[in-house]
């Protein structure tokens, strides 16, 4: 059996502390069983790493691993997506699909998000952790597939359970182990040996001196309660790389991007820090002001080519007045969901599924916006960021993030995945 360090260096895992060991040794002995597994922690802990080894380590290791996010596929075409469907099971299914599960027939499938998933779609799931069944949508016809699923979520699933949202049954039966990554701020020990290797990467990276942490920094960065964990930590060693000059850092400049570290150790610190997050509140306000001027101004393409293309002007005087209400009205800063494809600034490659299938069908999610590449690289620049400040000012919780942005969960979900933020 390998052991824990060897498995640490094969997946790039860094840390030492006894929960991380613990986690990644039951993961090592439940490999070579067929048991479901399922992987708890909160958001950014690191818990994709888990089906990724369970998968190398198990007999199965040769045949597919499919890794799908539950949370970002739409509800419409998620049992499809899973379990495949007829020709003709619904308006645009011309043909007869494989699903994951029966792609994966072998294989293990890493079923990410997994509180996200529908009811229906649980029961579906349920059956084939009962005897492997499934029934493509649209068929009568049962099929039987051989798979090793492999769960992860960062919900509390017991709340999830009590409030009707997941199916108790499902959830015994997807647990038979659980694992769980603990969070950062519990591995205090591992939390500035974490930082740096990221500081080491950025440097190579970015091809600059290696960032290093003044006595007092490092008791700050073990101290803070690192609500994004893993991930947080990487971005907040990926952001002083990049944007301070000085190689030495000290606590005064970590304090300013650890957001809500104001009640932390050092008053003298909080107070300096004031002038700086009031600069970058500035700041994320022009990039909000931008983005809804981009917004508008897809209308107004919209709008010019329908003027261009329609003789029916009474219309169109009437719609460029609604438009312009809207513009200037007061509905500024909340768009909605009709808005979404409008903020969509890149044409998404599909991140929803990691990798080994191609999803056999015609392209469903194509989104039609198209704009011009040099626009959409600066204002993508701006949307990371904006991205990134919404959550760290919501402390990771996405549902806040996105209300605040003015997009969708769903929208927010696909950016974070596609930017890998
Ligand atoms: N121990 C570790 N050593 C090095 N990098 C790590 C470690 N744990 C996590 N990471 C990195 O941190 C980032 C976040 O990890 P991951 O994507 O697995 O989070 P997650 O637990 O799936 O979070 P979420 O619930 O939000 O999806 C990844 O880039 C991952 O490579
Ligand atoms: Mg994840």
């Amino acid at each position: 059996m390998e052991n824990v360090q060897a498995i640490k260096q094969r997946f790039g895992i860094i840390g030492n502390d006894p929960k991380l060991n613990r986690a990644l040794e039951k993961a090592i002995q439940v490999a070579p069983t067929d048991i479901s597994v399922l992987v708890t922690g909160e958001s950014g802990v690191g818990k994709e790493a888990v089906p990724k080894i369970i998968h190398s380590l198990s007999h199965r290791k040769h045949a597919k691993y499919i890794a799908v996010n539950c949370g970002a596929i739409p509800e419409g075409t998620i049992d499809s997506e899973l379990f495949g469907h007829e020709k003709g099971a619904f308006t645009g299914a011309t043909q007869t699909r494989s699903g994951y599960f029966e792609v994966a027939d072998g294989g293990t499938i890493f079923l990410d998000e997994v509180g996200e998933l529908p009811l229906t779609t649980q029961v579906r799931l349920l059956r084939i952790l009962e005897n492997g069944e499934f029934l493509k949508v649209g068929s009568s016809q049962v099929q039987k597939t051989n798979v090793r699923i492999v769960a992860a979520t960062n919900l509390n699933m017991i709340e999830a359970i009590k409030k009707g949202k997941f199916r108790e049954d499902l959830y015994y039966r997807l647990s038979t182990v659980e694992i769980n990554i603990p969070p950062l701020r519990d591995r205090k020990d591992d939390i500035h040996l974490l930082f740096r290797k990221f500081a080491s990467d950025f440097s190579q990276k970015y091809k600059m001196p290696t960032i290093r942490l003044e006595d007092n920094a490092v008791q700050m960065l073990e101290k803070y309660r690192w609500p994004g964990n893993i991930r947080q930590l990487r971005n907040v060693a990926e952001q002083i790389s990049v944007l301070e000059e000085s190689r030495s850092v000290s606590p005064m400049t970590l304090n300013s991007y650890l957001p809500n570290a104001g009640d932390s150790n050092l008053p003298a610190v909080v107070e300096q820090n004031t002038r700086k997050s009031d600069f970058s509140n500035e700041r994320e306000i022009l990039y909000k002001v931008l983005f809804d001027m981009k917004a508008d101004l897809n209308d107004l393409k919209k709008l010019t080519l329908e003027l261009l293309h329609s003789d029916d002007s009474e219309k169109v005087q009437e719609e460029n007045e609604s438009l312009i209400r809207k513009i200037y009205g007061n509905e500024g800063s909340s768009r909605k969901e009709e808005n979404d494809t409008a903020v969509e600034l890149l044409p998404p490659h599909d991140s929803r599924v990691e990798k080994t299938v191609e999803p056999p069908q015609e392209d469903k999610y194509h989104f039609a916006e198209e704009i011009e590449e040099e626009e959409t690289l600066s204002l993508q620049e701006k949307e990371i960021e904006l991205i990134k400040k919404s959550l760290e000012r919501n402390r990771g919780k996405r549902k806040a993030a996105a209300s605040e942005l003015g997009i969708s969960e769903r929208t927010l979900y696909r950016k974070i995945k596609q930017y890998d933020l």
